[in-house]
């Protein structure tokens, strides 16, 4: 059996996760290039032991034993389930098994949750209300509603004595390695594209969540993914700006081209873009990242979409990122729609399609037949230059 260690965040207070190096996709549409981490902690309070939140499946034993270097399982009075995603909450019924005393603490939404996706008996579940506190002695737990961060039961815990905020997955960051925030360097890198990828659907949520913390005095900030912030303002600083939706002079160029006609396209109105000064995001839909897509997103003001014709409608990676776009509900106020075809159109309306019902302003749109012409070329320039207009008047 490997040793196990934990480490100490405050006086008894200790992270017991698992760091998932080699894991690759989450939810089956995120990819994790640097992996991940389940973050779980244990408090030990005068008159009372408490875990918040678990580990994903598969790491039960590895948090039993890290549980175990601290303390019995069978003394834990509680377990939070700040969150019932199986990431963070997939091994309640494994510790609950272990732990018979314990009794999980969760939102109203939340116990529905527990014993929907994890069977746990009425009985054995505490609901608690926003703002309400448990006492462990020395320490008391403060439990805050943050609803749709990301899933509707969702809470953080704070502990009043030690300034420390559980806040689950908000301020998270998909990082198997590091474990202060302050010592990785690209910390904002990772966490702009974690907000994009799950958190940028829900702003308003977030800036409701932001103003009911900005009351708590907050020394540490302990999220369910990736390192821990004890200098708390770089990323609460971020969040403000993420969830206000503020945007740079920014464009984020997604497109697929078969031919070279919408490559030739695109990269004509990127050049445009950044001869005006324009900063520019680039990606190649059947090559990108989707996450990093989705970082680009969180701060830009226009996106191109390149969608050539194919099959009788736009290409299915355009499609995709249109669909994955309007999803993901990005601060974007403008659009602009460049398309190629061989023989028979209809990817612009299609996309345009795709888009309606988001507020959004498509600036222009050109679909030209096989390779763009010098006349088309200038058509694209005229366009790129409305769009600039557009981004300089709104900044
Ligand atoms: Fe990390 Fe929403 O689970």
């Amino acid at each position: 059996m490997r040793e196990r260690s934990v480490m100490k965040l405050a006086e008894n207070v200790h992270w017991v996760g698992a760091r998932d190096w080699n894991r690759r996709l989450f939810d089956a549409l995120i990819p994790l290039p640097k992996g991940t981490s389940y973050n779980a902690y244990l408090i030990i309070g005068e008159t009372g032991k408490v875990l918040i939140d678990t580990v994903n499946p598969g790491f039960e034993k590895e948090l039993e034993e890290k549980i175990r270097t601290v303390t019995s399982p069978e003394e834990l009075y509680y377990i939070v389930m700040n969150h019932a995603e199986p990431d963070h909450a997939g091994a309640i019924p494994y510790i609950m098994k272990i732990s018979p005393k314990a009794k999980l603490v969760t939102t109203s939404r939340g116990a529905k949750m527990a014993q929907v996706f994890y069977h746990v008996p009425q009985e054995r579940i505490k609901i608690i209300a926003d703002n309400e506190t448990i006492s462990l002695g020395d320490k008391t737990l403060r439990f805050i509603e943050a609803p749709m961060l990301h899933w509707p039961e969702t809470m953080f815990t704070y502990i009043e004595e030690d300034e420390i905020l559980f806040p689950c997955d908000f301020f998270g960051a998909h990082l198997a390695g590091g474990v202060y925030s302050d010592e990785v360097e690209d910390l904002l890198v990772h966490a702009q594209r974690y907000w994009g990828e799950i958190m940028m659907p829900f702003r308003a949520m977030a800036q409701k969540a932001l103003e009911k913390i900005a009351g708590l005095n907050i020394k540490v900030i302990a999220p369910s993914h990736g390192p821990i912030h004890r200098k708390p303002e770089l990323i609460l600083n971020a969040y403000k700006r993420w969830a206000a939706g503020e945007t740079r002079q920014k464009v984020v160029i997604a497109y697929v081209s078969m031919w070279n006609s919408t490559d030739s396209m695109v990269k004509q109105m990127a050049e445009t873009l950044a001869a005006e000064g324009i900063e520019l995001a680039f990606h190649n839909l059947a090559i990108t990242d989707i996450g990093d897509l989705a970082k680009d997103l969180v701060d830009s003001k226009a996106i191109v979409l390149g969608a050539p014709t194919v099959l009788g409608g736009a290409h299915p990676l355009a499609v995709y990122a249109a669909y994955l776009f309007k999803a993901l509900r990005p601060p974007t106020k403008f659009a602009v729609i460049l398309s190629s075809y061989g023989w028979g159109g209809g990817a612009v309306k299609q996309v345009q399609e795709l888009l309606s019902g988001f507020k959004i302003e498509v600036v222009g749109a050109l679909e030209v037949n096989g390779p763009p012409t010098e006349e088309n070329m200038k058509q694209i320039v005229d366009i790129g230059k409305s769009l600039v207009n557009k981004i300089k008047e709104g900044a």
